[in-house]
């Protein structure tokens, strides 16, 4: 397939909306990561998408909407929590997950009776959904368990050839997925953490909000045995996504946890070590407490040591318990396959 590149002007978009309407896959810049859209009413479209990036099939979509009315046509169900949090965060990087509608496909959802719904913060991607005029469900624009892709040239590495078309955008703002948030159970429980964090959502709803026990298993695990790891295996989570292996960079990679100056030293040590070897080392090593930052550059940079060629990556981890340091631990244990060591 022949992948028309596109920019953000607005005969461009014109261009990809057209392509949504036929069925096509268009992939267009959010202030997340990349996504790649099809129109979430098109059972067919959407399960281009899947082939289009490797995906099983029962992974649900996040479906994307222009205007906080356009919910209506996804769920019936509005409480009070769930206003509050349009209200709050978008248009932005936070998903809730709701009852929907028997129109919305199994396709979408992956036959889940819920479906992911965000407004995202872009003005190509806002464009986009309203000039196709249906909701745009979209996955990250990466093949499926590779890094997420926040850079044009990102996407086009991964799709070219397999989409209909590319929008070429600014990077990414955020630089991780935004965070998700099911609203159906009593307490909303976050299921993929990010850059709107619990605290966040906890001050606009004025109660507690719980994390999905597959989170903080993970944590647990770490704590309890660090030199084991952890495999993906062992935990049931809702949100299906989070059970295939995700983010991989094509190197292999360890995270180096503990205090900072002997995490530093640990890498510098195990680097040495495997230059030795003959191996090519890369480090991501992020600034202390620069959480926002090491988010817009982490999956950005797994990029880059794999476009190197590096054998290993060495992460050192960063120390946040449940803030946007947590949200990139999330991807950044993922990506390590949850190999870890403790100093
Ligand atoms: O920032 C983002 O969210 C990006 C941009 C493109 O919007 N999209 C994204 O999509 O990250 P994806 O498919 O890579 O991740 C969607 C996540 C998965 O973990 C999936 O399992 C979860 O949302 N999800 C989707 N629908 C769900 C549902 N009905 N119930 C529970 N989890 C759901
Ligand atoms: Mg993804």
């Amino acid at each position: 397939m022949k992948t028309k590149i596109l920019t953000t002007s607005k005969e461009d978009i014109e261009t990809a909306a057209r392509i949504i309407k036929k069925g096509g896959l268009v992939a267009f810049p959010t202030e997340t990561v990349y996504g790649l859209g099809a129109n979430a009413f098109d059972a067919d479209a959407v399960a281009r998408v899947y082939e289009a990036k490797g995906r099983p099939s029962d992974n649900p979509m996040i479906v994307h909407i222009a205007r906080a009315s356009d919910i209506g046509q996804l769920t019936r169900y509005l409480n009070p929590d769930i206003v509050a949090l349009i209200e709050n965060f978008w248009p932005g990087p936070l998903t809730m997950v709701v009852k929907k509608r028997p129109e919305v496909p199994d396709r979408t959802t992956g036959g889940l009776d819920t479906v992911a719904v965000r407004i995202p913060q872009s003005d190509a991607a806002l464009e986009l959904i309203n000039m196709a005029g249906c909701p745009i469900a979209a996955p990250s624009a990466n093949l499926s368990g590779s890094p997420s892709p926040t850079r044009a040239k990102d996407v086009i590495a991964d799709l070219d050839g397999r989409v209909d078309a590319i929008i070429q955008g600014e990077d990414c703002r955020v630089g991780i997925e935004s965070t998700v948030v099911d609203m159906t159970s009593k307490v909303p429980t976050i299921l993929r953490p990010g850059i709107i964090t619990a605290e966040n959502i906890e001050a606009a709803l004025g109660k507690k909000v719980e994390y999905d026990s597959s989170l903080t298993e993970a944590s647990k695990h770490i704590e309890l045995d660090p030199s084991e790891g952890v495999s993906e295996s062992d935990f049931k989570p809702k949100s299906p996504g989070m059970k295939y292996k995700h983010y991989a960079p094509k190197a292999d990679m360890l995270v180096v946890e503990g205090q900072r100056d002997r995490v530093i030293a640990e890498i510098e040590r195990l680097k040495g070590l495997n230059e030795r070897l003959g191996n090519k080392v890369g480090v991501i090593l992020f600034e202390e407490q620069a959480f926002i930052e090491a988010a817009h550059d982490f999956f950005a940079k797994l990029r880059d040591l794999d476009n190197e060629g590096v054998d290993m990556i060495l992460a050192g981890a960063l120390s946040d318990v449940d803030g946007v340091g947590f949200a990139v631990m999330n991807r950044m244990l993922k990506s390590a396959g949850y190999n870890i060591a403790r100093v």
